[in-house]
């Protein structure tokens, strides 16, 4: 068979469209490709269809493909037809062999030889998945976490009869839709994380079957601690700073007799109608009156706001923000570099974007800070335009402020649309000035300007060096070009009260 699929725009065929399904075609669709999907049930259609329509703001949020275009959604009328229009298919169907097998040996059947069939199960094993499959080396285990829009993991799981090539094939596809793929190289029931996850959570049924403890107060023993930490770092590199000096092997001398403690439990309570009332009643104090989706919006809310926090840090789930970013900049979504001789806008206009939630305060209002955040990602597109990008930073040169001077004119509120132009005030070899202008949605509407000293650097020496040919010729033209400009009213002004 052939391995990694190569053509960029492909169709992702999905069978079941629940909570993973439904998952899944926002994270093909917003990465530029088109889904077609298929459910048995009455009304899954237009349940996939509003369910898609809930999450988009937030995959709008990590950041969309160009051809992102919730429209792109197809429906098939059956698995057959699902699976031979798709390039790949992504099974999600209930968590049970004997909905699963027979499922999986329909798509087989009707997908082309070379379509991998992944399944999305949490922890069944992928050997008996495939049995009696049709080309049963294409069937493996792509398990995603929930919202599989916003979290990058998916477990990568062959079976006895998974040819290398498809596990090839998945990382790359599962790399393509911006996931970190775990591969599994021992076939296992429950995998890895949920059987870290299923440990926990039997010990949380224990705790509370025994009364120790309400579902609340186990929430608050991770969310106010380790839960803070396990976005960073998992559980092992956390025990090996809690040795200390000495680290894990510290830890071990230290903390090794409590296991031989009998904490915990390994095999899960029975679930009583007592049980599973408490951690219903449970739950249903917790969301306090709040409905499954204004929780999942809150949720995705601050998964956004850990995923761009670790950014920074290069670590977990904020490696993958940047690299999305940056291949979304790649694949065009902002205007081309420019090249000697390309027509240069007056002023420039590369940047546009809404109000986040991270960026207004209490009264719903962009912060001051935001305003200067959303004018450093218009600085990161003109950069870009430059030819400014990952590689030139990595070989030592960027672009730094020296000084910023903000004129705030309007406010603006959670959710509304932006968008910034673009003046080159000035040049030469080592320094930028640049004003910046924020209008509201596509109005002339003016919120917030801008004016900027850039300094062109060598980061690793630390001092301003003349930028290197390619962005030298490229200031130098969009200074000329924007020379003729009148100079905006708020640049150079200093601020003083006038005497009398
Ligand atoms: N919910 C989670 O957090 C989670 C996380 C990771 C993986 N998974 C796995 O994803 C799969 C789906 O789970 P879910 O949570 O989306 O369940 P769900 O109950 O929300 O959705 C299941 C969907 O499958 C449909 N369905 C029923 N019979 C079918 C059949 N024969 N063929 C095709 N579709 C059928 C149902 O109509 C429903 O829309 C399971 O294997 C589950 O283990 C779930």
């Amino acid at each position: 068979m052939t391995a990694v699929p190569t053509r960029s725009a492909r169709t992702i065929g999905l069978a079941g469209t629940g909570v993973i399904g439904a998952g899944w075609a926002v994270r093909v669709l917003a990465r530029g490709h088109d889904v077609i999907a298929w459910d048995p049930a009455d009304g899954a259609e237009s349940r996939l269809r509003e369910a898609v329509e809930r999450a988009w703001p937030s995959a709008t949020r990590l950041g969309l493909f160009p051809g992102a275009d919730p429209d792109r959604l197809g429906w098939a009328d059956s698995a057959e037809e699902m699976a031979a229009a798709s390039d790949w298919v992504q099974e999600s169907a209930p968590e049970a062999e004997s909905v699963k097998l027979p499922l999986l040996r329909r798509l087989a059947a009707a997908a082309a030889p070379d379509t991998v069939i992944a399944s999305s199960s949490s922890g069944l094993l992928p050997s008996r998945l495939a049995d009696g499959c049709r080309h049963s080396e294409r069937i493996i285990i792509g398990h995603p976490f929930n919202p599989v829009y916003l979290l990058p993991l998916v477990e990568v799981v062959p079976g006895d009869a998974t040819s290398p090539a498809v596990v090839d094939a998945a990382v790359a596809h599962y790399h393509d839709l911006v996931m970190h793929p775990l591969v599994v190289r021992n076939e296992i029931e429950g995998y890895l994380s949920d059987r870290l996850q299923e440990a926990l959570w039997r010990e949380v049924l224990h705790l509370v079957n025994d009364g120790v403890a309400t579902t609340a107060e186990l929430d608050d023993a991770i969310t106010y601690g380790p839960g803070l930490r396990w976005a960073a770092m998992g559980t092992n590199l956390t025990f090996h700073l809690a040795g200390g000096e000495g680290g894990m092997g510290h830890m071990l001398r230290q903390f090794g007799p409590a296991l031989k403690l009998p904490w915990t439990h390994l095999e899960a309570p029975e679930l009583t109608p007592e049980l599973v009332a408490a951690m219903e009643s449970g739950c249903e104090a917790q969301a306090a009156g709040r409905s499954i989706a204004e929780l999942e919006q809150l949720r995705d809310d601050c998964l956004l706001s850990v995923m761009r926090a670790l950014r920074p840090s290069d670590i977990g789930a904020g490696r993958l923000v940047a690299e999305r970013e940056a291949r979304i900049l790649e694949a065009g979504v902002t205007d081309e570099p420019w090249t000697p001789g390309a027509h240069v806008a007056a002023p420039l206009e590369l940047y546009s974007t809404v109000v986040e939630p991270d960026w207004v305060d209490y009264n719903g209002h962009m912060t001051e800070a935001a305003f200067l955040t959303a004018f450093g990602w218009a600085s990161d597109m003109l950069f870009r335009y430059l030819g400014i990008d990952e590689d030139y930073r990595a070989a030592g040169h960027s672009y730094y402020t020296a000084e910023t001077h903000i004129n705030y004119l309007r406010e603006a509120s959670l959710g509304e649309p932006l968008r910034v132009t673009t003046q080159v005030l000035g040049s030469d070899a080592k320094r930028l000035h640049i004003f910046h202008a924020m209008y509201r949605g596509h109005s002339d509407e003016l919120l917030c300007t801008t004016e900027q000293m850039l300094l062109h650097v060598n980061t690793e020496a630390g001092r301003a060096v003349p930028a290197l040919a390619g962005p030298a010729a490229a200031v130098a033209a969009i200074t000329a070009a924007h020379a003729p400009m009148a100079a905006p009213p708020q640049a150079g002004r200093r601020m003083s009260i006038p005497a009398g």
